[in-house]
């Protein structure tokens, strides 16, 4: 019998994908924090578009979406722990831009940690974006112990 390659695809975010969504988070908890994890992710899932990833109809990632101030900005997004690095971030990435680009929005936003706090968790996420070539469009202090930078990032969509 020939033996296909495991392969990862990317689909629409689905109810039948919530379950999957949040045991990824729960698997990274330096990345979201309790009140993320048992509230915010559960709650913002159900309201957002997006899309996952999926290998052997297992859910190993995901991004979440949500129109404001005339961006497309991206709510959450994670990939499971023993798969980072393989481009599957990206391939979610890329298809959040496809859809602002099908929808007529320009530009791909979010925020995240800024980079006055030391926290190696977040150096790698920033990297992430940096590589994709987001830049910081605003910066704000919060009274949030656990995120007293935020910084606003975007990127332009390309047509
Ligand atoms: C950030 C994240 C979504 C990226 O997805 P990914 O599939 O690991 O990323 P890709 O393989 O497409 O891209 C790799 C690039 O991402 C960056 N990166 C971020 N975290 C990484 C990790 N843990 N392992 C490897 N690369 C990582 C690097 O810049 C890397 O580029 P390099 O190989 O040239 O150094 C994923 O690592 C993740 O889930 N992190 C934890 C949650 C998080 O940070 N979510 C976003 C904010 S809520």
């Amino acid at each position: 019998m020939r033996v296909e390659p495991v392969s990862t695809h990317i689909e629409p975010l689905e109810t039948k994908h919530h379950a999957g969504m949040l045991e990824i988070v729960e698997q990274l908890p330096e990345w979201f924090d309790e009140t993320a994890r048992t509230r915010s992710v559960p709650v913002d899932i159900r309201h957002q578009m997006g899309f996952v990833a999926v290998r052997e109809q297992k859910v190993i990632g995901f991004i979440t979406l949500y129109v404001a101030e005339g961006r497309m900005h991206i709510g959450w997004l994670a990939v499971e722990r023993q798969m980072h690095g393989r481009g599957i971030g990206s391939r979610l990435l890329k298809a959040a831009e496809s859809e602002a680009h099908r929808m007529g929005i320009g530009e791909l936003a979010t925020y995240t940690l800024g980079e006055s706090v030391a926290y190696q968790p977040y150096e790698s996420t920033r990297r992430f974006y940096w590589k994709h070539g987001f830049k910081v469009y605003k910066r704000s202090r919060t009274d949030n112990p656990g995120c007293p930078e935020e910084i606003w990032i975007s990127k332009r969509v390309k047509s």
